[in-house]
């Protein structure tokens, strides 16, 4: 105890022993542990950048839009060939809580489904599976989730019998955490007497950890040369798209991104662009608005190709980024975290900002890419993203994208859809258009609410 006090009077974080006596023997070890593992240099260094303006965002003549390619067809057939050859793993982040939806359970247990009420899990382990039983090898499903998240998420997937995938396909692993500080002091923050508040280390946290986890090495060992990513947020996303995967083989890019078109200067997604030459996404928060306000020659946005964040990522690249030398840099975000504080003895619900959060971006990475690719994904047909309990982004924008698409789906297959007919497809009824066409007869009519399911 006189070692870990010196230790953090060294640090000035001394505070954080305030209610040890309190403590069960127990509770003292663990909480040990929690100290000895933080580096509070590293995190007085961050502190002290706190007030950097825009740190994360070169000058503007560093940064200019990046070109962006149209879906290559002709590449579908190396795509497949990579899935038929088990070279694809699929992983989802699913770190975040739906707060800002007003759901306290983890984002992929949200009821999306617009007449199934399938959760986001659901639907994205029924892809994976639809792609297992087309490609005839096994895809394995990697689902990063956080502390606030892990345990919730396992026992769903256990509940739901993995949405009908084999065990064996299924992995999950845990970002990590850090911890959040003070704004006005730098002092770690307390969630109660003997533990730190601690919070997940943002999306970036994916690549180390699926390392550390030693995830990264066994998939490698059994084949895997490219990892499909996305954000559990958006049940429309194509996953294992054989054109792309197949374009990013042909390109041999260490990276490969979808982007969708930016339709008004003040939607919220990062900006995929080249900063120094390079790949890079420049995040929403971070984009001055007489950037995004920019147009090129003929009209449109200078900056539109936004980011669904969907990419590929090839094993090797993975392997780098996460080697230690090539390591990501932390963001800084002003947040409000509950937290127990040791002078007054009192839990304290700060209403402005009181905290600093420190969040690794998963993009981060495309920089450090040699070779990258930017595919351009029709905005309908592959992104519905989930964020808000009302208005841009939210269910009922996302439920309308889900039924717009399978009504598309089936009218190509020459059905006929009654104007007002919620209709929904599960991806093990059909995966895409083509399988819709080879399972509905053309003069099919639906008139009213339907769920095509598996059986
Ligand atoms: C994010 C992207 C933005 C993109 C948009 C598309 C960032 C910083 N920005 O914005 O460029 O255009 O999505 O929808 O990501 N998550 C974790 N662990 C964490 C933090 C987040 O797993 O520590 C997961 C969440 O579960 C979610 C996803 O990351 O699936 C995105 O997080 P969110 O906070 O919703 O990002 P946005 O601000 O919407």
């Amino acid at each position: 105890m006189t070692d870990l006090m010196s230790h953090l009077k060294s640090h000035g974080q001394e505070h954080l022993l305030t209610g040890w006596d309190g403590l069960s023997p127990e509770e003292r070890e663990s909480f040990t542990a929690q100290l000895r593992a933080i580096d509070f240099t590293k995190i007085a260094e961050l502190f002290a950048k706190k007030d950097e303006p825009g740190a994360s965002l070169p000058p503007r003549d560093r940064i200019a839009p990046l070109p962006v390619e149209q879906p290559a067809a002709a590449a579908v057939e190396i795509g497949e060939g990579a899935l038929r050859r088990g070279e694809v793993a699929v992983l989802v982040v699913a770190g975040g809580q739906g707060s800002r939806l007003g759901f306290e359970q983890p984002k992929g247990m949200f009821p999306v489904g617009p007449v199934s009420g399938a959760t986001l899990f659901r639907i994205h382990a029924e892809k994976v599976l639809a792609l297992t039983r087309r490609y005839g090898k096994p895809v394995p499903l990697l689902v990063m989730t956080s502390p606030a998240t892990h345990s919730e998420t396992v026992a769903d997937f256990e509940q739901e019998r993995n949405f009908g995938l084999p065990s064996g396909q299924v992995h999950f692993f845990q970002q990590g955490t850090m911890p959040a500080v003070e704004l006005a002091t730098g002092k770690l923050l307390l969630e109660k007497p003997g533990q730190l508040a601690l919070s997940p280390n943002g999306h970036g946290g994916t690549l180390t950890a699926l390392a550390d986890s030693g995830l990264l090495a066994r998939l490698k060992s059994a084949g895997i040369k490219h990892v499909f990513y996305f954000q559990v947020d958006n049940p429309l996303v194509n996953v294992c798209d054989p054109a792309f995967v197949g374009r990013h083989i042909q390109a041999d890019a260490e990276v490969s991104s979808k982007v969708v078109f930016k339709e008004r200067p003040e939607e919220k997604v990062g900006v995929l662009a080249t900063v120094d030459g390079r790949c890079a996404i420049i995040e929403y928060s971070d984009m001055p608005k007489a950037m995004t306000e920019e147009r090129a020659a003929d009209g449109t946005l200078a900056f539109r190709a936004g980011n669904p964040a969907i990419h590929l990522f090839s094993v090797p690249f993975l392997e780098r980024v996460t080697s230690g030398h090539q390591r990501l840099a932390f963001h800084l975000a002003r947040k409000k975290v509950l937290h127990w504080d040791p002078a007054s003895g009192q839990t304290v619900n700060p209403d402005e900002p009181n905290a600093l959060k420190f969040e690794l971006f998963v993009f981060d990475a495309l920089p450090m890419a040699e070779r990258w690719l930017a595919v351009q994904a029709k905005r309908e047909d592959e992104f519905a993203p989930l964020k808000n309990a009302d208005g841009p982004d939210s269910l009922e924008t996302c439920q309308a994208l889900m039924v717009g698409q399978a009504r598309r789906w089936l009218t190509a297959a020459g059905a006929t859809v009654a104007g007002d007919a919620a209709v929904e497809i599960s991806p093990l009824f059909a995966l895409d258009a083509a399988a819709v066409k080879m399972k509905v007869k053309p003069g099919t009519v639906v008139s009213g609410t339907t769920y095509f399911s598996e059986t």
